[in-house]
């Protein structure tokens, strides 16, 4: 281990920082202490936990949290060195250290004539130079000057990729529609069921569809069979002309050599670069289909909000930096609290896909139990992270997070000016967000539902504890700046808490195994003839059952 992998390896355990010592005497100082009490005894309590930046108002008043936790867990991440490791990954240094990459999403969206170098050569400018040529062609999609074989102009663009090849795109798609073309239909296709894509395909023209193959290493099952699926499709429509292919496939992706193969133009590829991790690649040319739906000026937009969020988060102080007080926050509930689980919840029907997108960011990046040194954590690391958008959640689980008996700390994401101006709705949906922070952080007593003349048979039934905590990101109103700026501070929300567990947050070797036996059982689903099967009893068992329902000996 040479001294610069050494010096990002050794990291203190956390448990063994004093400011650890300290957050868990808070904890039991904290004991069953209300928000009610806690609000009660701070008049300034919405002021003092608070941060506006960028248009995004982070009132986290509503934790149970205190000025003396606050103040430990800043310790705790100065103590874990998060403002140096922050600084190495900025800085290009080889922080994914067990695949030896450095991790420079930040450069992706720097301006141009920033500098940011990976072992002394500056990528910014070649980033830009993808960007350029990315432009080029959306523009030419965009106005229907790019044609398919039979010479009428693309319409359709459908993605193909999976993870980080399709979460970031698929939910930008989504959350910024009131800014996309509407001559233009966009469609994801990712699971390997064919079911996708034969849904997402039923009702297009091949003539007229242009399929994006995206996938960083162009070898994943799922992207690859859909890719092969894909060009089937195109074939067949055009009587088995094998040049249709050319103008009817673009490839995004990290190698050349295997888009060569499959068969795809290398001019027609948009590449990206290793330090560019799957599940932070949306800004890479990952993007494309994004940049087709809105443009390239407004991808540029989407590109500043995350460079806004990442010059806020490397120079603002601690005490005042969102995503280091959120990661904190988030840590504090993972480590002290027991907290299992942590909801996504925006009130804007645009991010349906928001918290599946950042299931993959946060579960992929730190949902891990090894530390960089290689030891076996002893504490908490990324809890559940799941949610869907509200008002919706409310008429679903939110009884389970009111008067269940887990503790379900929430994120509520709500933008004030609305993008579409109907009647009152807006009104209505502002009312649902702050009406059930409120009523999570404060309940209802048994004596003031006795006092209302409820029956004493039912009223235990309608108590509300309170206490539930939640964030509240109040942003000022959904564009492609401000969506580059939430995903963002999500992104280095990630970081904070990876950089204090001590794990690297940007490997993923735990989704190797189950490809590896997925491909190794391929064969033996498929065989014709009776296969000779290694497997477990129940392994075994459910492959044979398989076999018989499909008519296979
Ligand atoms: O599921 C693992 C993973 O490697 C993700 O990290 C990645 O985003 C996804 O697969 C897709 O990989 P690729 O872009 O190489 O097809």
């Amino acid at each position: 281990m040479n001294a610069a992998v050494r010096r990002i390896v050794d990291r203190k355990r956390p448990d063994r920082l004093p400011a650890w010592k300290t957050l868990a005497g808070r904890r039991k100082a904290m004991g069953g202490t209300t928000l009610r009490e806690l609000f009660g005894k701070d008049r300034d309590r919405a002021t003092r936990f608070s941060v506006e930046a960028l248009g995004i108002h982070f009132d986290h008043s509503k934790h149970l949290i205190d000025a003396a936790t606050m103040k430990a867990l800043f310790s705790l991440a100065r103590q874990a060195k998060v403002e140096k490791h922050r600084d190495a990954m900025f800085g290009g240094e080889r922080i994914n250290v067990t695949e030896n990459r450095a991790v420079l999403h930040t450069a992706l969206r720097a301006p141009k004539g920033a500098v940011v170098e990976v072992d002394g050569v500056n990528v910014v400018p070649e980033v830009h130079k993808v960007l350029g040529r990315m432009g080029t062609f959306a523009n030419k999609v965009r106005r229907g000057a790019w044609k398919g074989h039979s010479g009428r102009p693309i319409r359709n663009v459908v993605n193909i990729g999976i993870g980080g090849s399709d979460l970031g795109p698929a939910m930008a798609y989504d959350a910024l529609r009131k800014f996309a073309s509407d001559d233009l239909t966009v469609r994801f296709v990712s699971n390997v069921d064919a079911n996708d894509f034969f849904e997402k395909t039923r009702d297009l023209d091949p003539r007229e569809t242009m399929f994006i193959v995206s996938s960083k290493t162009f070898t994943t099952l799922e992207t690859m069979t859909n890719a092969h699926t894909a060009r089937r499709w195109i074939l067949k429509a055009f009587k088995g002309d094998i040049k249709a292919a050319a103008k009817h496939f673009v490839a995004v992706s990290t190698n050349a050599v295997e888009v060569e193969k499959f068969g795809i133009d290398t001019a027609n590829m948009f590449g990206f670069w290793d330090w560019v991790g799957g599940r932070y690649s949306m800004d890479s040319a990952i993007g494309l289909s994004t940049m087709i739906a809105i443009g390239p000026k407004r991808f540029r937009e989407l590109l500043d909000g995350f460079h806004d969020m990442d010059e806020h988060f490397r120079t603002t102080p601690l005490e005042r930096n969102i995503p280091v007080i959120q990661g904190l926050i988030g840590l504090w509930y993972a480590d002290f609290w027991g907290g299992g689980t942590v909801a996504i919840l925006p009130y804007d029907q645009y991010l349906d896909r928001f918290s599946a997108y950042l299931q993959q960011l946060e579960m992929e990046s730190n949902g891990k139990h090894v530390r960089l040194g290689g030891d076996h954590v002893k504490w908490d690391t990324c809890p559940v992270i799941w949610g869907q958008p509200g008002t919706n959640g409310q008429h679903a689980f939110y009884q389970m997070i009111h008067q269940g008996t887990r503790l379900v700390p929430a994120d509520f994401l709500v933008f004030a000016e609305p993008l579409n101006r109907i009647g009152d709705h807006h009104d209505k949906l502002i009312a649902n967000v702050f009406a059930q922070t409120e009523a999570l952080a404060f309940g209802k007593t048994l004596e003031e539902i006795l006092a209302e003349g409820v029956d004493p048979a039912v009223a235990p039934h309608k108590v509300m504890e309170g206490n539930r905590p939640t964030s509240t990101f109040l942003c000022e109103k959904l564009s492609p700046r401000m969506l580059g700026r939430l995903i963002a501070m999500y992104e280095h929300k990630v970081f904070v808490q990876g950089s204090i567990w001590g794990i690297n947050s940007f490997d993923q070797w735990g989704v190797e195994l189950g490809k590896k036996l997925a491909q190794a059982m391929i064969p033996e689903l498929s065989a014709k003839s009776r296969p000779r099967l290694k497997h477990d009893g129940s392994t075994n068992a459910l492959i044979r059952k398989y076999r018989k329902i499909r008519g296979r000996k």
